[in-house]
């Protein structure tokens, strides 16, 4: 095997092979997500030792400025990842996607590979005019695209993790869509909503936006509305069974949801479960649930 041919991570393979033998070359898995000049790995503990080495490898096959490696698991309501600096320093990067700049600091907000089509699918569900409503905005996933579909939509952000809220500002500023994006800062759960006036609301927030239902029925315009809920669910009925928890939630009969709901599946999300969107038309009826009342 040549060290300039094939994949990325074969060709760090081949070089760490030729450095440091092949028993470190093996153990290294091939997967890694480039964002910007950011580069993120998940090496096992195991390799720590070699994390210099392989980090600097990678670094010089790519051409990124610094390589992380994720050392645990996303935490908390504010989704914060646990990673380390293996190679080079800066973390703050910018991916651009769809025509969409995104700044952040990947050292302390995720942005999910998978989550792309969900994203360019947010701006294509739009239409002109439409007030929308981003519960969980972080750094303006949903919001971007859709401030960005037509000129005349305007839309509200609630983002509680002040880091997270403070590149939601910059990235309205820097994709020229700040005169429309409402930001505040702060728990959705307690942020004042007016009542009855958004056309769509976006709901992505993971294990489980389900509980929030109530408040984004709420805030959805009487005549109708699309709510986007994401959630996550067991890849064998789970969708079936996220639709018969949305029924209850909002305190209708199963029967009431046919025809109103389409279920999509983002991407898995760890075994035998799947990441999903359900895109529910309203109105249904009323909320029963956690935020009711
Ligand atoms: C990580 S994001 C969603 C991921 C995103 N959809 C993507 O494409 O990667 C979820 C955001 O919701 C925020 N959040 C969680 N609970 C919240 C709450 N109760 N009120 C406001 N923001 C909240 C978190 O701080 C986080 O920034």
């Amino acid at each position: 095997m040549t060290a300039n041919r094939g994949p990325p991570a074969e060709r760090v393979r081949a070089k760490l092979a030729e450095r440091a033998g092949p028993d470190l070359a093996q153990g290294m898995p091939a997967g890694y997500q480039r964002m910007g000049r950011v580069l993120l790995l998940r090496l096992p503990e195991r390799l720590r030792p070699h994390f210099a080495a392989i980090g600097a490898a990678w670094q010089r096959e790519i051409g990124v400025t610094t390589v992380l490696t994720q050392v645990g698991p996303i935490r908390g309501e504010a989704r914060r990842p646990t990673v380390e600096v293996i190679a080079g320093g800066p973390t703050e990067t910018e991916v651009v996607e769809h025509g969409i700049r995104w700044r952040f600091d990947a050292a302390r907000i995720m942005f999910a590979a998978g989550n792309r089509t969900e994203r360019l699918r947010a701006g294509r569900r739009v239409a002109p005019h439409e007030r929308v409503l981003d519960l969980f905005a972080g750094i303006g996933y949903f919001t971007l695209p859709a401030a960005r579909a037509h000129p005349t939509v305007r839309v509200r952000a609630i983002e509680q993790n002040p880091e997270a809220y403070r590149y939601l500002i910059e990235n309205a500023r820097i994709n020229d869509v700040a005169d429309r994006v409402e930001a505040t800062l702060g728990d959705n759960r307690t942020v004042e909503l007016p009542a009855g006036r958004f056309d769509r609301v976006f709901l992505g927030y993971l294990p489980s936006a389900l509980p929030w239902v109530p408040i984004a029925v709420r805030a959805a315009r009487p005549e109708g509305a699309e709510l986007h809920i994401h959630t996550v669910a067991d890849v064998r009925g789970g969708a079936e069974a996220t639709v018969g928890r949305l029924a209850e939630i909002l305190g209708v009969p199963r029967s009431a949801l046919d025809g109103r709901t389409q279920i999509r599946r983002v991407k898995p999300y760890g075994p035998g479960r799947d990441h999903l969107v359900v895109d529910l038309r309203t109105p249904v009826g009323s909320p029963s649930g956690p935020g009711a009342g």
